[in-house]
């Protein structure tokens, strides 16, 4: 056992009740915290720093934290549940997701890597199982956007729905509660939603004020696929290699703004709680206590006015933030082409 300091769970007094946290059903009865902890932090924060805020924001009244296997720190962030549990909180009140990376969607491969995460993350069943990409490509983490992988490939149905039948057999295994997709279009959804035996029950998608994606955000509604917003303040501090030029910041947008003064608190704080109003599971990330606290208290507090709501909803830019050059599988292509903007599959 690792000797890990990942601090102590205590109930914070200025916490938030874990019961006023609203909860999303999902299609099999289930509920989830409509709000979670992210747990990636780019170069920023170590694994130890991100496995302490864990416990912290778990003290204060998070239940739901958005892991993978990619993000290099699983097996920090596992001392962490125990140390929660330790102090009381059951298994089944968290809300643990982890994520298949790209390297794994080998048949052989699926099975071994869950096996891993609960491993690290010392669990015995996660409650949300996603596939991080729906590309079979690797590349190594913290590389240049311009990097490709000779052997990367394109989005193939018939590969994914092998790798899906071994995501299921988790379900069957008992490893795994629900499974799910991240970084999906509703073309790819729609080939998923007619040949799954088991149904995705979330997608995990880019989702802040700057860029809402309203036709997938409904087609995932309307098909019982609970929708969880990554970047959901808009990722302010990503790592330089991810941002253009073009990218807009939705912290300073006036409307956030004017909100924020209106509610007195961190614009960060407008685009969370627009995010659960609207409907889909925003996971900001953060270490810092007063931001995680703010975050989750939001979610519990008076709601947005509809004016609000409706000035929100008219900021859309369409600007997305991660826009996954490193899986293009061919010369000559732009980021857009992972993106099925015209509601085909890009072909091979
Ligand atoms: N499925 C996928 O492909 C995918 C892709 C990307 C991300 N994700 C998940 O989504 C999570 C969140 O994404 P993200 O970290 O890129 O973006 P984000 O949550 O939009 O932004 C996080 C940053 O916002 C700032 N922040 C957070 N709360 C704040 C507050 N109350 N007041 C002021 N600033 C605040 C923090 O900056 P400071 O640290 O400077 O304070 C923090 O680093 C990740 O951790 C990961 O779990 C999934």
């Amino acid at each position: 056992m690792a000797t890990q300091n990942v601090g102590t769970f205590s109930v914070a007094a200025d916490g938030v009740d874990p019961n006023k946290v609203p909860k999303k059903t999902l299609y099999t009865g289930a509920k989830i915290p409509a709000i979670g902890l992210g747990t990636f932090g780019s170069d920023r924060f170590s694994g130890e720093d991100i496995a302490k805020a864990v416990v912290g924001a778990a003290s204060v009244g998070y239940r739901h934290f958005d892991c993978a296997s990619v993000y290099g720190n699983e097996h920090l962030i596992g001392p962490a549940f125990t140390e929660i549990m330790r102090g009381g909180v059951r298994r089944d009140d968290l809300w643990v997701t982890s994520k298949l990376w790209n390297d794994k969607h080998g048949e052989k491969d699926v099975g071994p890597s869950c096996e891993k995460s609960l491993k690290d993350l010392r669990l015995e069943y996660l409650n949300l199982y996603l596939v991080h990409w729906p590309f079979p490509n690797f590349h190594s983490p913290g590389c240049d956007v311009s990097s490709r992988s000779p052997d990367a490939k394109p989005y193939i149905h018939e590969n994914f729905m092998k790798t899906w039948r071994q995501m299921e057999k988790l379900v069957e295994r008992g490893l795994v509660r629900h499974i799910g997709t991240s970084n999906m279009t509703v073309p790819k959804l729609k080939l998923l939603l007619r040949d799954a035996r088991i149904r995705p029950a979330c997608n995990e998608m880019e989702q802040h004020p700057h860029f809402q994606q309203p036709e997938l955000f409904k087609f995932a509604m309307a098909s019982g696929i609970q929708p969880i917003g990554f970047c959901p303040i808009g990722s302010p501090t990503r790592p330089d290699r991810d941002k253009t030029q073009t990218d807009t910041v939705d912290i300073q947008d006036p409307v956030i703004v004017t909100i924020a003064k209106r509610l007195n608190v961190h614009p960060a704080v407008v685009c969370v709680k627009w995010a659960v109003q609207r409907g889909q599971i925003p996971i900001p990330f953060s270490v810092f206590r007063n931001e995680y606290l703010s975050n989750l208290q939001c979610t519990a507090s008076a709601p947005l006015a509809a004016e609000e709501m409706k000035a929100i909803a008219g900021i859309d830019r369409n600007c997305r933030l991660i826009k996954g050059q490193v899986f293009l599988w061919k010369d000559g292509q732009t980021w857009e082409d992972l993106w099925d903007l015209d509601g085909r599959i890009t072909p091979p």
